[in-house]
């Protein structure tokens, strides 16, 4: 099992091995390695079983570092960007020759973002390289928001977890991009398309990839799901469905009356609520007594559009 502990100057002197470390972030925890360093960004690969044709995301600290690694910054990312981070948004801009193939499986583009979490935001102060790090999960699996999930599932791969809690936004940043003098959104999180609508004064276009055989890679169909069976409809109609059967359920905002395994992601009804919850509760549905899970969709507005589009592809089956 790896250690967990708050100590920044042990991360550092890892991550300057070349070791990797699982850092927290507001969204999910990642796990980061040197960005500029290729034989640190592989045992990435190789740690998450994850195929190369899937990007990384860089983390950085300043905006005055993402310009030794890009060769433009439109006007309009950037003032997106300085307008929410440190925060969920990850934007694609071209990189320059310092950010190897291996990080961007080959395009020319790098996903960027600076994420709000403070141990992580003094790590990143105290070095001189971005970090690349992707969700610190088994490839398709679900999202890790605390340290306990990484160590589960990669604590026997690496040596050191940075633990910063729970994670506050718990699910991904929401990916951008500047195209055509438009702003394209390529997969929905953590900042809401209202938000940056608002932000931007521009409406935006969703590009969200639904290929299961990704050439516009990492928005695959199925990602983020347990283990066991998921459902997704009408809570009445599948309990009557699968009815004999244990069944886990997952509900918006109302729980269902006799029923011993189940999750409401926010009683409030609240999508922030819901979303930090989300992932935390389809692990323990995933490591429950249930054989199967069921879900309702949540409210398709704010944060919920993200959550939906989690549900929709932990429950996608060929
Ligand atoms: O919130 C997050 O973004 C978290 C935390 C750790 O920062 N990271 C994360 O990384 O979700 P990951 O690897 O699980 O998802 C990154 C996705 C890739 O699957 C890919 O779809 C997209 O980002 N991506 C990265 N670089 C890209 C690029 N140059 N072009 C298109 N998509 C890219
Ligand atoms: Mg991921």
């Amino acid at each position: 099992m790896a250690i967990l502990g708050t100590d920044i100057a042990h991360a550092k002197q890892l991550l300057e091995q070349g070791q990797l470390v699982a850092i927290p972030t507001e969204t999910v925890y990642g796990l980061a390695g040197n960005a500029l360093n290729p034989d640190a960004v592989l045992s990435i690969f190789k740690a998450k079983e994850r195929p190369s044709f899937d990007p990384l995301i860089v983390h950085t600290d300043s905006i005055e570092k993402i310009e030794r690694w890009v060769t433009h910054f439109p006007k309009a990312l950037k003032a997106l960007s300085t307008a929410v981070w440190p925060g969920p948004l990850t934007i694609l801009l071209p990189r320059n020759e310092l950010i190897a193939d291996i990080v961007t499986s080959g395009l020319e583009t790098v996903g960027i973002r600076i994420p709000n979490h403070p141990l992580t935001l003094s790590l990143l102060q105290s070095l001189d390289f971005p970090l690349a790090a992707p969700s610190a999960n088994p490839f398709g699996y679900i999202s890790p928001t605390q340290a306990a999930h990484v160590n589960e599932q990669l604590g026997d791969l690496i040596p050191y977890i940075l633990d910063g809690g729970s994670c506050e936004v718990g699910i991904e940043s929401t990916i951008v991009a500047w195209e055509n003098n438009q702003l394209h959104v390529l997969r929905l999180g953590g900042l809401s398309v209202e938000v940056i609508e608002n932000l931007s004064h521009q409406k935006v276009t969703l590009h969200l990839n639904q290929s299961s055989n990704p050439h516009a890679p990492g928005m695959l169909k199925s990602h983020y799901a347990p283990r066991k069976p998921l459902y997704i409809g009408d809570i009445d109609q599948l309990l009557k469905q699968h009815t004999g059967k244990r069944i886990g359920v997952l509900s918006f905002q109302h729980a269902v009356p006799d029923i011993n395994i189940q999750r409401t992601l926010s009683t409030k009804g609240d999508p922030h609520e819901a979303s930090k919850n989300l992932f935390r509760f389809l692990r323990e549905l995933d490591q429950s007594d249930a054989e199967i899970l069921i879900s309702e969709f949540v409210p398709e507005f704010d944060l919920g559009r993200a959550i939906n589009d989690r549900l929709r592809r932990a429950a996608y089956s060929e």
